[in-house]
This record gives C-alpha cells, structure tokens and sequence, in this order.
C-alpha cells in the first residue's frame, strides 16, 4: 500500500514536472526567442557594419592608392617635362654656342683675307666646309641667320671679280626668304647654287641677277616674285608654285619641272626667257 502510494506519489510528481516542462518550452520559449531577436539583430547588424567597413577602408586603400599613383603620374610628368625642357634649353644653348663661333671663324676669315673668302682658294674650301658643318648642326631660324650673315658680308652675291661662296649640297628646311630680303621684297644678286631648298618662301619678293644653278626646290613658292635674270638652269622643282609670278630673262634650261602651277604667271615677250 505505502509502496503503491510512494509509486503514485511519483508519478504525480513526473507528470507535473512534465507539465512544467510543457509549460516552459511554450510560454518561455517565446520568451527565450524574443530575447535572442535583440542580440541576433544585433549580430548581423554587427556583421553587416563591419562588412561595410571594410569595405569601405578597402576603397580608401584603393583610393590612397589611386591618389599615390596619380601623385607619382604627375611627379613623374613634372620630371619628365623639366627633362625635356632642360634638355631643350641645353641643345638650344649648344646651338648658339655653334652659330656664335661660326660667325666669329668666318669674320676672322674676312677680315684676314681682304673681305672676300672665295679670292682663295684655300680659303674657299675652308669656309665652305666650315659652313656646311655648321648648317648641319643647326635649325632653321639659326640657318637663316647664317645665310643672311653670308649674304650681307656680300659672300652669296657674285661681283665681276668674285665667285660666290659654294653652298651646294646645303640642305634647308621651312626658310622664309622674305625674312632675308631688304625691305622684305628684294633679293638682288643672291647666288645658291646647288642648294636644297624644301617648303621655301619666295613669295612676293624681287629677284635680281639670281643664280639658283643646280639647286633643288621641293614645296617652294614663288608665287607673286618678279624675276629678272634669274638661272634655274638644271634646277629640279617639286611641288612649286609660281602663280602671278613675272618672268624676264629667266633660263630654265635642262631644269626639271614636277607639278608646278604657273598660274597667271607673265612671261615677258622680250625677255628672251627660256622655259
Ligand atoms: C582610380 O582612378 C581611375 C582613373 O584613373 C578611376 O577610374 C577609378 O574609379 C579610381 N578608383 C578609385 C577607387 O577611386
Ligand atoms: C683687297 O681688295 C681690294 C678690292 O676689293 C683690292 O683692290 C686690294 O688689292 C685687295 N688687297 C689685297 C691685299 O688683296
Ligand atoms: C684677290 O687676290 C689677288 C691676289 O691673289 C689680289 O691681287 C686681288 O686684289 C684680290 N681681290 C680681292 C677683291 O680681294
Ligand atoms: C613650311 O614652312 C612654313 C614657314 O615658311 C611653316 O610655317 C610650316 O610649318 C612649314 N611646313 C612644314 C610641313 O614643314
Ligand atoms: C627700304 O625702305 C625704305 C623706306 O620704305 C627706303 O627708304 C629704302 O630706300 C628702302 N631700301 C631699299 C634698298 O630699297
Ligand atoms: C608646303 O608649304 C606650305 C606653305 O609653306 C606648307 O603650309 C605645307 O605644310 C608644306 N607642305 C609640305 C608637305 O611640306
Ligand atoms: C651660275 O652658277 C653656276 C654653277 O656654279 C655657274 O656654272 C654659272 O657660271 C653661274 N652663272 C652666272 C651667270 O654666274
Ligand atoms: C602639287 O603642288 C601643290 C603645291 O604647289 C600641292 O598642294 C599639291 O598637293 C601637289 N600635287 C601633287 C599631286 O603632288
Ligand atoms: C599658289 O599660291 C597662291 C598664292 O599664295 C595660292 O592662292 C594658290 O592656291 C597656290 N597654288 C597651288 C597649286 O598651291
Ligand atoms: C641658259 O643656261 C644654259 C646653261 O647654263 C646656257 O647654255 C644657255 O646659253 C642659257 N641661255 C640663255 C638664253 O642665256
């Protein structure tokens, strides 16, 4: 009896455990859950924030770097541009350095031989390869300089006595000879035979007793030029315009014509002109 009771007793007391238990995982489980909402929230919104950040400093890093690069870019641009214009000025010094010794030589040469370096020889030899040196080494504006100091020493005109200094096989780029003429407009008695001119001006300018004998003229123009006793014998002539020019006395004998325009060009009828 006291074993059947004890026996009740316990099974009593499992079953209301049981009910408490049933109890806790209904009633408190919702408790239980709805506390772990706030920390589970709080997780992922934890994650997310730190992915974010990440993510973000990882764009800062790319940016820092996109910065770094740019900042080096344009150091080295700067480098670079101070290089070239360091450069630039070196080789537009070395340039003067040559032109300043070559007209220093050549009015040596003068002065030692009577105002005239084609009465000699020797001489002649001399500063024709002492030009033509120079030539090679400068640019255009310098090279005209050249040719204007030659021709105003009187060493490019032919006199009764005198030759003019040989300039063949000289090569100039881009002169404007406007630049070289007296008042822009006259070139008298200016010898340049055998020279190689390319894209040359002539434009609008009078050209007097000029001996091109031999020279080279490729894009030239003479449009608009008077000329009076001018040679262009065995000349070659790529690309020249001499449209409005005016002819009188010109010999073009054994020159080679290619692709010239001569439009409204005049040939003077007693000129004794030969195209
Ligand atoms: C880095 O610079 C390039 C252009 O130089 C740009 O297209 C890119 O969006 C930049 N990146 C960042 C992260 O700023
Ligand atoms: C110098 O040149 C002139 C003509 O320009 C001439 O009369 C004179 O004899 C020359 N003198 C010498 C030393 O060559
Ligand atoms: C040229 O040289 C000769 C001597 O060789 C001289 O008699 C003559 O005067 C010189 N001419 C000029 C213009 O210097
Ligand atoms: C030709 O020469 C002119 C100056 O006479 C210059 O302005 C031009 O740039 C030159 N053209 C070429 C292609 O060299
Ligand atoms: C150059 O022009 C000026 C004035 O325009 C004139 O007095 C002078 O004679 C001219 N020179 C030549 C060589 O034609
Ligand atoms: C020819 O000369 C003209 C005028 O000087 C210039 O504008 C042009 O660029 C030159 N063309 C060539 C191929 O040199
Ligand atoms: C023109 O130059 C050529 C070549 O140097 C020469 O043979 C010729 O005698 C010169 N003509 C004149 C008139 O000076
Ligand atoms: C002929 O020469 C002119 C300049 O004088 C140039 O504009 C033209 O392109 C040239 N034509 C050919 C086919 O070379
Ligand atoms: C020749 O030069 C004139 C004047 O500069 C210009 O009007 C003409 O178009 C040129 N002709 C050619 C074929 O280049
Ligand atoms: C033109 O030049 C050639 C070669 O220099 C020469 O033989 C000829 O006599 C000259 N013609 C005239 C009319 O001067």
């Amino acid at each position: 009896m006291i074993l059947l009771q004890e026996r009740a007793t316990q099974t009593d007391q499992h079953r209301s455990r049981y009910r408490a238990f049933d109890s806790f995982t209904v009633k408190d489980g919702f408790q239980f859950l709805s506390s772990m909402i706030l920390p589970l929230m709080l997780g992922i919104f934890t994650v997310v924030i730190t992915f974010h950040q990440q993510k973000a400093a990882q764009e800062q890093r790319l940016e820092d770097r996109n910065e770094s690069r740019i900042q080096r870019e344009q150091e080295l641009y700067i480098a670079v541009t101070q290089n070239e214009a360091q450069s630039k000025a070196l080789k537009a010094r070395y340039q003067d350095d040559v032109l300043v010794a070559y007209v220093k030589e050549i009015s040596d040469l003068l002065k030692e031989n009577n105002g005239s370096l084609t009465n000699n020889s020797i001489i002649a030899i001399i500063a024709r390869a002492k030009t033509l040196n120079a030539v090679r080494q400068l640019d255009q504006s310098r090279n005209t300089q050249i040719i204007r100091f030659l021709y105003e020493a009187r060493q490019l005109t032919v006199t009764q006595e005198l030759s003019a200094l040989d300039f063949s096989t000289a090569e100039h780029h881009d002169i404007d000879f406007r630049d070289l003429a007296i008042n822009k407009t006259k070139l008298p008695k200016i010898s340049l035979n055998g020279v190689f001119l390319k894209n040359a001006t002539f434009i609008g300018i009078e050209m007097e007793n000029v001996n091109f004998s031999s020279a080279e003229f490729d894009n030239t123009s003479f449009s608009s030029t008077y000329l009076f006793n001018v040679i262009f014998s065995y000349t070659r002539f790529i690309n020249v315009n001499f449209s409005s020019a005016e002819f009188r006395s010109v010999n073009f004998s054994s020159a080679e014509l290619n692709n010239g325009s001569f439009h409204l060009a005049r040939l003077n009828p007693y000129s004794g002109s030969t195209i």
